[in-house]
């Protein structure tokens, strides 16, 4: 299994702090933001990582992560992603890296209290399909949301007025190498993104997802709300716990 960063984007919802930097790149309490999701990949036992970056200050990344070796890694990926194209246009990026072998994909400002090692052993006995973590928040509006019938996701709404659950699906996604196949048939979003929620949609409609609920805090660090509260709950437990 590899690992895939998505660390590009503008970041217009924290301007003007991600004026002239990339939002991955800001502080959360004491490591930058990309520290903490690659940190998860490797405690999952990831060593094959891909960086997406694009946006402002690509080139820092490679001064901040250099060969991986902080992380224990052998080497460390990039690649850029030209343009806003969205989660999934980012991804379509990593096909030649993933080389015909699954994928853990996290998004580069989601940080995890516990380890996601269970999650990532679960989808490697699942062999094959895709898998998804949830996660119950006050404020699902913000996020991917599933609808449930039961134990079984029917489908997940990005971002919906009415949330038809209290769960936010989580920033952290599995996926077979057919993925990338999936990414080349689906059509900009009213944002005009390729969304990873449709993607999600593709593998539950064609009856190859799975999921479960997330252990210990999770938080996206894309607002200046989650910015602060990221900083202040790692402060206080540290993330990525075995
Ligand atoms: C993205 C996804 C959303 C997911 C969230 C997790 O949202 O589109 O489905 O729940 O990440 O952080 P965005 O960061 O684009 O608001």
């Amino acid at each position: 299994m590899k690992g895939v960063i998505l660390a590009g984007g503008l970041g217009t919802r924290l301007h003007p702090l991600t004026k002239v930097t990339n939002k991955h790149l800001l502080p959360v309490y004491r490591k930058p933001m990309i520290y903490y999701p690659i940190e998860a990949m490797v405690a999952a036992g990831i060593r094959d990582v891909l960086v997406v970056t694009g946006g402002n200050s690509a080139g820092d990344f490679l001064k901040l992560l250099g060969n991986g070796s902080d992380f224990g890694l052998p080497t460390m990926n990039y690649t850029y992603q030209e343009g806003e194209g969205g989660i999934a246009d980012a991804l379509r990026l990593a096909r030649h890296f993933a080389d015909d072998d699954p994928i853990c994909v996290i998004l580069g400002d989601n940080i995890f209290e516990m380890s996601v090692k269970h999650a990532v052993d679960d989808y490697r006995k699942q062999g094959g399909g895709a898998r998804i973590l949830l996660k119950e928040v006050p404020d699902p509006e913000r996020f991917g949301v599933p609808v449930l019938d039961g134990e079984k996701v029917v489908r997940i709404e990005e971002k919906p007025k009415n949330p038809q659950s209290q769960y936010a699906v989580v920033g952290l996604y599995m996926f077979d190498p057919h993925v990338f196949e999936v990414i080349e048939t689906l059509q900009p979003s009213n944002r005009g993104e390729l969304e990873i929620t449709d993607v999600n949609n593709w593998y539950i409609d064609n009856g190859k997802m799975s999921w479960s609920v997330l252990d210990g805090w999770w938080t996206d660090a894309g607002t200046f709300d989650s910015l602060l509260r990221a900083s202040q709950l790692v402060a206080k437990t540290g993330a990525n716990n075995a």
